[in-house]
């Protein structure tokens, strides 16, 4: 099937990664080079659409930006728009503004969506895809956590940014016979800790999907202790949790991980004696320039999106299998998360590694 396409819209939802940049210029490029269609940016994600935040993208706002981290459109994690938090008077309320999405949309003339999300914004997405919105999407997460894509623009950069800081943390530990704990993202996957503390040496890592024993992590310590090595590296996912224990908030309320690096370099230094410090890694996972591998994804997955609006192929997904470059339903990609196998090949190698993932 083809389609008669004069305008498509593009926006970025959730968290930033590197990588976003280069998948807006792809659209626009290919998609003004290659099909003459107006290409509109919408600014906030799906607020944008909300409120009309939209404008014309052309070469010349898309120059130079390939190697910048970010997103030129905005994001926020406030875009849901079935669940649309609104002033009514002096109150907050929380109400539902997809049909003001889709009415935007058609007086916008726009006659598909680039959508670049993980999977909360693809949630939305399939959504709005269900109520009549034609819509193509790009996977997009530091976590790697959406299904049926390899991997997602922003997961190889942040990991190689982990790896940097690891690197560094390395020699202090050495030098001073310390424990380092560093905590990096991963609420429910643990993919960015298991990859970059295998490149990074390290010698524990604790991952949301293996429920850890400080003692078992603690062993791995006093083993290195024994064998002459006074400094370990201990890496641990935000959404990690001990054994029979929940996850750790610094905001319960808003759902907001941190502080398990906290609690697990406390009980190290308790049961070793070994002097620790804690890192928390937070943001700067999501910033920077995108390493060239995501470069590329975010080029080709711009290029296949727009291949799939011209065949009219909405509510799909495009994703890497194999080196390939592929599409599947986004309901499919956001029925469950992609999350670390504990019996799977990565975590095999770990320990075959000698690294402790605290069980
Ligand atoms: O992009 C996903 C993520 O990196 C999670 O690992 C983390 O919990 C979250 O973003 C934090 O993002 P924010 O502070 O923007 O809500």
């Amino acid at each position: 099937m083809t389609t008669s396409i004069k305008r498509i819209g593009i926006l970025t939802g959730g968290g930033d990664c590197p990588g976003l940049n280069a998948a807006i210029r792809a659209v626009v490029k290919a998609g003004i080079g290659n099909y003459h269609w107006e290409i509109y940016g919408i600014e906030m994600g799906f607020e944008g659409l909300m409120k009309k935040l939209v404008r014309p993208l052309g070469p010349d706002d898309v120059r130079g930006i390939i190697n910048k981290g970010g997103t030129i459109l905005g994001a926020t994690r406030r875009h849901d728009p079935f669940h649309y938090q609104e002033k009514v008077g002096e109150e907050i309320k929380t109400v539902d503004r997809s049909q003001v999405v889709l009415q935007h949309a058609s007086e916008l003339g726009l006659d598909a969506l680039v959508v670049l999300g993980g999977d909360g914004t693809l949630t939305i997405a399939q959504r709005l895809w269900e109520m009549g919105l034609p819509l193509v999407a790009i996977p997009k997460t530091i976590d790697n956590d959406l299904s049926g894509t390899d991997v997602s623009i922003g997961f190889r950069t942040a990991v190689m940014t982990a790896m940097e800081a690891l690197d560094k943390l390395h020699s202090t530990a050495e030098s001073h016979h310390r424990v380092m704990v560093v905590e990096l993202m991963g609420n429910k996957a643990g993919w960015i800790a298991l990859e970059s503390g295998i490149a990074g040496g390290v010698d524990v890592i604790l991952i949301p999907e293996i429920p850890f024993s400080v003692e078992r992590a603690c062993e791995k310590i006093a083993e290195r202790k024994r064998l002459g090595r006074p400094f370990s590296m201990v890496v641990v996912s935000e959404g990690a949790k001990a054994a029979g224990q929940q996850e750790v908030y610094v905001d319960p309320q808003h759902y907001r991980l941190g502080g398990i690096s906290q609690q697990v370099a406390s009980e190290i230094e308790k049961r070793s004696g070994s002097e620790t410090r804690v890192l928390v890694l937070g943001h700067l996972q999501r910033g920077g320039s995108p390493a060239s591998f995501d470069r590329v994804l975010a080029s080709r997955f711009g290029v296949h999106a727009l291949e799939l609006i011209a065949k009219g192929d909405f509510g799909k997904m495009v994703a890497l299998r194999k080196a390939e470059v592929a599409a599947l339903p986004i309901h499919q990609a956001v029925a469950r998360l992609n999350t670390v196998d504990p019996g799977g090949d990565l975590v095999a190698t770990a320990e075959a590694l000698g690294i402790s993932l605290g069980r």
